[in-house]
């Protein structure tokens, strides 16, 4: 199954698609994850992209091309993968049907721009595993320490309340006319990402079936 998770910035895209990997075992790709590795490691890569992402805009078609076109090659991909945070542009979505003909599902997770700020801010990272959470409405068990490997929970660098307006903004303009692309394909699923976390997650079940 080639899955494609669509939605704006922390409406739960990386959130869902860890249960939707655990669910049908298949290879989760984050390109917003792979940039932000790239960044903490201090690498070419890292420094040519790290004030386009605190800054709320994207990094360019090609290079996002690029490193996605290699890393659905890896082994992990061969039983189907989940892609979150691309295709961001319907540029890379040409570019991505051109590499694996056409997706199983798009799944467009929607929420208003309101509640998108306040979870923005709101949200803990881990920085060892990536799992996710929210001071208000997901919060780790322990206060500042991730549930799943005890490490301590950090802020992004770009989850503050002007560069999420930007990303919101830069989603609006750019990303969100992804969803009448796969409309028109018949691959888009739309799901209201306001209902909870497992209500989200079991509407998604619910569409692609056991
Ligand atoms: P990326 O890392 O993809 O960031 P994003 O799209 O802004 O999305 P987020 O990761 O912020 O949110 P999410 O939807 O994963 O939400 P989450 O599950 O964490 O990209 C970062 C940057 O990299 C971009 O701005 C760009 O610069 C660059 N980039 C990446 N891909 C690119 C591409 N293809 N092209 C060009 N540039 C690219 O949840 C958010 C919060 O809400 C959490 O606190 C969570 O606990 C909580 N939550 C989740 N679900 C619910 C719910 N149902 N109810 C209540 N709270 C919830
Ligand atoms: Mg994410």
């Amino acid at each position: 199954m080639k899955l494609v998770l669509i939605g704006a910035p922390a409406a739960g895209k990386g959130t869902q698609a860890r249960k939707l990997i655990a669910k049908y075992g298949l290879a989760y790709i984050s390109t917003g994850d792979m940039l932000r590795e790239e960044v903490a490691k201090g690498s070419e890569l890292g420094l040519k992209v790290k004030d386009i992402m605190s800054s709320g805009s994207l990094v360019s078609d090609e290079l996002i091309i690029a490193i996605v076109k290699e890393r659905i090659k890896a082994d992990d991909c061969k039983n189907g993968f989940i892609l979150d945070g691309f295709p961001r542009t319907v540029v890379q979505a040409e570019k991505l049907d051109e590499l694996i003909g056409s997706i199983d599902k798009a799944i467009y997770i929607n929420c208003p721009d309101e509640a998108l700020l306040e979870r923005i801010t709101a949200r803990e990272t881990c920085p060892k595993c990536g799992a996710s959470y929210n001071k208000i409405s997901v919060p780790s068990k322990v206060p500042g320490i991730c549930d799943v490997c005890g490490e301590h929970l950090t802020q992004r660098k770009d989850d503050t309340v002007e560069a999420g307006k930007a990303r919101l903004a830069t989603f609006h303009e750019q990303s969100e006319p992804l969803v009448a692309y796969y409309k028109k394909q018949g691959n888009l699923f739309e799901v209201d990402g306001m209902s909870g976390v497992d209500n989200v997650t079991n509407a998604i079940f619910a569409e692609l079936g056991d």
